[in-house]
């Protein structure tokens, strides 16, 4: 059997990146990442759907060569311009002149910005159809922000099969099959929770209106343009997603994110972890905003319902490593979630009250000076245990 082919139409033609160390110069990888596509053939015509990143794009070539024979790719339809999927544009027209570029009004601008491809395009309008032939047909849905303006989503007809760009897509290389059955599925959903939290997470109103508009349709299969194609848990990630989109909390843990420089906020970090564990909240996920990397707090942020925050004062003034976590919880507007903070200090007490502003004024906070005075310790064995009673019940 070849695991590259999802059905008799549809074959996967992606492919797996171990080298990149941070997606987006950003993001770490450490079980690298795949770039999706996908050949879908018709009677009378065959599309790609979807493409690779640049530095990958001849090898993909020689697939598509080697999968069609005599045949030829009449379409390339880009559900999402990001460069990951697009930067083989410019390579696959090199090679087949006449492939016609299908994509909506953005993406065909974003077509010519980025590589300067004109020709042959086919601008489509959400709902609008494109057969491949009898019994193979594309039908085209718009999903705006999700992740950029001009993302949409294309469903095979007769398959209920949807091709959803970045939506359901996770972090992790593919380890030889393509479909999730044969999969290391947990490690997929969480990088999949790291990769929602990290990039899509600031769209969750987007995301909830391109559920909506899936509603009606039947879907056997989803294939992404990252991570295995999802047959055996479309059901689940679709619920993932839902629930992401939504800011609903996974669970009851709480999320604890801490900067220090000489260990008295850590020490207080240290206290609440031990209050909260023996008020029973778990699971508790703990975080040196110094040294773990942003995109783990804040799918932890967005996988608990709790989360407690503490920063020493400096400069800016709260602490810069814990400032940049702040700051991704207000541009993704995370919502939904039973927040406390700890500010330290040595001689202004900025930190919480700034925490405040950019969170919630009316957020449970306390504060203390140095290594703190046995009140202002027992202040935030107070509040955690305080924040533990109210998500216990
Ligand atoms: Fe996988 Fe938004 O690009």
């Amino acid at each position: 059997m070849d695991v590259n082919c999802i059905s008799d139409k549809i074959y996967y033609i992606g492919v797996n990146d171990r080298t990149t160390a941070k997606f987006e110069a950003m993001w770490p990888l450490p079980y690298g990442v795949s770039y999706n596509s996908y050949l879908v053939t018709g009677p009378d015509k065959v599309a790609i759907v979807d493409g690779v990143e640049v530095g990958h794009a001849a090898r993909q070539i020689d697939e598509i060569k080697s999968r069609l024979g005599d045949r030829k790719p009449d379409y390339l339809i880009i559900n999402h311009m990001e460069p990951d999927h697009s930067g083989g544009i410019s390579a696959l027209r090199a090679v087949w002149p006449d492939i016609t570029i299908v994509g909506n009004g953005q993406t065909i601008n974003m077509v010519r910005g980025f590589y300067g491809v004109e020709g042959s395009v086919l601008k489509v309008k959400d709902g609008d159809t494109l057969s491949l032939g009898e019994g193979v047909t594309l039908r085209f849905a718009l999903t705006p922000m999700v992740h950029w303006p001009e993302t949409m989503m294309t469903y095979l007809v007769e398959e209920e099969t949807l091709f959803s760009g970045d939506a359901f897509g996770c972090f992790g290389a593919l380890a030889g099959y393509v479909l999730d059955g044969g999969a290391q599925t947990e490690m997929y959903l969480a990088e999949m929770e790291r990769y929602y939290a990290s990039i899509v997470g600031k769209y969750g109103q987007f995301v909830q209106k391109a559920l909506q508009k899936l509603q009606p349709l039947a879907i056997s299969t989803i294939c992404p343009t990252h991570g295995p194609v999802w047959r055996s848990h479309v059901a689940r990630v679709v619920d993932l997603y839902d629930r992401l989109s939504r800011y609903e909390p996974l669970d009851n843990g709480v999320t604890i994110v801490y900067g220090s420089m000489y260990g008295n906020t850590a020490m207080m970090a240290e206290r609440a972890a031990h209050e909260l564990a023996c008020a029973g909240v778990g699971p508790i996920e703990m975080f040196n905003a110094s040294t773990a990397d942003l995109s783990r707090l804040l799918a932890a942020a967005f996988r608990h319902k709790g989360l407690l925050i503490a920063s020493p004062t400096y400069s800016e003034p709260i602490f810069p490593p814990v400032k940049t976590f702040v700051d991704g919880l207000v541009i993704r507007g995370l919502k939904n979630r039973d927040i406390v903070l700890v500010g330290g200090c040595s001689w202004s007490e900025r930190a919480s009250a700034l925490m405040a502003e950019l969170l919630g004024t009316d957020l449970p906070r306390t504060t203390f000076k140095h290594a703190g005075s046995c009140d202002e310790h027992d202040a935030v064995r107070k509040l955690a245990a305080e924040l533990g009673t109210r998500i216990n019940n």
